[in-house]
């Protein structure tokens, strides 16, 4: 090996052990006001395709303890609890509720969920078109039975939460 082959290595070796100390946020933080999965099947697809972005429940893989992997895995995860998050979804009101469901619905027709970087390396987050169908129509009769269901008068999250435990759905 050469010299200056020696050095570009080196090099990049240190910009690699340099990337390991930045700090990212795996923090999951506490589950209070969780959605309450549904049974079956449907519960089944978003544990295996979507909570791990979309919930403080998050299995954070041994990749997204190395940089710059790291860096891209917080940043989902960021980004996707910002959108919908399904540990915080009974704080929601009904409006922002309905939106992220008509949200999901077109994500699942679109095929942008989940996200193909996190397909590539969760084979049992690769939906059929059949688990999508089966999520669609689970994300359209939520909605409305929101909107059949739920007056829009000032929110009581602790009153939706027992409404939801009667009622099967939330
Ligand atoms: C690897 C992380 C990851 C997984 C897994 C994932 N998402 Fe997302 N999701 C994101 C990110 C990041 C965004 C925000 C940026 C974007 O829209 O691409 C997002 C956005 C969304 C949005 C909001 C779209 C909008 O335009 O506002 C919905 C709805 C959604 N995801 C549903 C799902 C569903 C349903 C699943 C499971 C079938 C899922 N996601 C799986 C990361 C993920």
């Amino acid at each position: 090996m050469s010299n200056s082959v020696k050095i570009a290595l080196l090099a990049l070796l240190a910009v690699f052990v340099a990337l390991q100390l930045y700090p990212v946020d795996r923090a999951n933080p506490p589950v209070t006001a969780a959605l309450d999965l549904p049974e079956g099947e449907v519960g089944d697809i978003l544990r295996d395709a979507c909570l791990d972005c979309h919930s403080h429940e998050t299995v954070w893989p041994w990749y997204s303890r190395i940089a710059p992997a790291s860096f891209f895995v917080a940043d989902h995860v960021e980004e996707g609890r910002e959108h919908l998050n399904f540990s915080t979804w009974t704080t929601e009101d009904v409006e922002s509720r309905d939106h992220m469901l008509e949200e999901m619905v077109e994500v699942m027709e679109e095929r942008e969920m989940p996200l193909r970087s996190y397909t590539l390396i969760h084979p049992e987050a690769r939906l059929t078109g059949a688990q999508r169908s089966l999520l669609i129509r689970w994300a359209r009769e939520r909605r409305a039975g929101l909107r059949s269901s739920e007056s829009r008068e000032p929110y009581d999250a602790a009153e939706d939460g027992e409404h939801d435990r009667r009622e099967g759905r939330g």
